[in-house]
């Protein structure tokens, strides 16, 4: 419990990759079951929280154009959710500064709905755990409770349960923006549809990925990376495999479409080779941007608070 009454709230918020993302059966609800690997990235959104007349959402930074302002934001839900949990009116002003691309497949929603929520929660001295905070994340997004977490995590389910794994030292990515979005439902859907057709293979489970990461060495993990969802992305955006080949071609270990896409994650041997290849890969045309990020990073946090004086 804070000791003084905030008068406005930071929050930053990670995106993350999925290391590895074998996608099963279809649930009755809708969902699919998976067994994933997150990494929260440093590439991040921050979300600034002010009490005011009126819920309000603002948006600005990397694709703000595209994100709406009203109950369809996560942080809309975030925020009428908890204040009716409070039994309190949801007055406050919700400012975005978004780092993390937008429909990018590096959960940029679920990074906002997060910080939301941990911000409300300190804003409005609401006083919930970690794992209340979690319930509330489960129910606006199924990579909302990972944004809670950050790390290395491994995730089943949803992919909102969360185990934590071992990751020793940083791994160093570079981030290829894709010209437009995919929307998540629509990859899953071109998944089940590819399928039935009888392809793609299946990935199979995570262990030597994880031993990978407990040494630390990006050489071992490359060719381990892998994702179900990626041939997928490629059917609805097939300009995603030129993509992937010029970060092969620019010096990265190995290249993965990050979640649904069409962002594309390029793993790199260390700093100094990332910032080679993001250069390499601005010049070479096949992406909308490039960013250089690093990982694992906390999930969302405070990062400033303004007392009332
Ligand atoms: O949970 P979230 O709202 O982020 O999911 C968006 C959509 O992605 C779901 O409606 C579903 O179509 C698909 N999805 C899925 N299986 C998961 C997670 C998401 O099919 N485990």
């Amino acid at each position: 419990m804070l000791s003084v009454v905030p008068r406005a709230i930071s929050v930053r918020a990670p995106s993350k990759v999925n290391l590895h993302l074998a996608v099963g059966d279809l649930r009755p609800d809708g969902y699919h079951e998976l067994t994933t690997v997150f990494q929260a990235l440093s590439l991040s959104d921050q979300v600034d929280l002010v009490p005011a007349p009126a819920l309000t959402v603002r948006v600005r930074g990397e694709g703000a154009r595209d994100v709406p302002t009203d109950r369809r934001n996560l942080v809309w839900k975030a925020a009428t959710r908890l204040a009716h949990r409070a039994g309190r009116e949801p007055l406050v002003e919700i400012s975005i500064d978004k780092g993390i691309p937008v429909a990018g497949g590096m959960a940029g929603g679920s990074a906002d709905a997060a910080a939301a929520l941990l911000g409300l929660n300190a804003l409005w001295q609401l006083d919930l755990s970690r794992d209340e905070l979690a319930e509330f994340a489960l129910e606006l997004g199924s990579d909302v409770p990972f944004a809670m977490h950050g790390g290395t995590a491994l995730g089943t389910g949803r992919g909102e349960k969360l185990l934590p794994v071992l990751a020793r030292d940083t791994f160093h990515w570079v981030l290829a923006f894709g010209k437009g979005g995919l929307s998540t439902p629509d990859v899953f859907r071109e998944l089940d549809r590819l399928r039935g057709q009888g392809q793609p293979p299946k990935l199979g489970d995570p262990e030597k990925l994880m031993h990978a990461l407990a040494a630390g060495d990006p050489a071992q993990l490359a060719p381990l990376l892998g994702n179900d969802l990626q041939a997928a992305a490629i059917s609805l955006k097939p300009e995603l495999r030129r993509t992937l080949r010029a970060g092969i071609t620019a010096g990265a270990l190995a290249g993965i479409v990050s979640g649904s896409g069409p962002t594309c994650a390029f793993l790199c041997a260390d700093a100094d080779a990332a910032v080679e290849v993001s250069t390499e890969l601005s010049g070479a045309g096949v992406c909308r941007s490039v960013r250089v990020a690093y990982g694992p990073v906390s999930g969302a946090r405070v990062i400033d608070i303004e007392p009332i004086v």
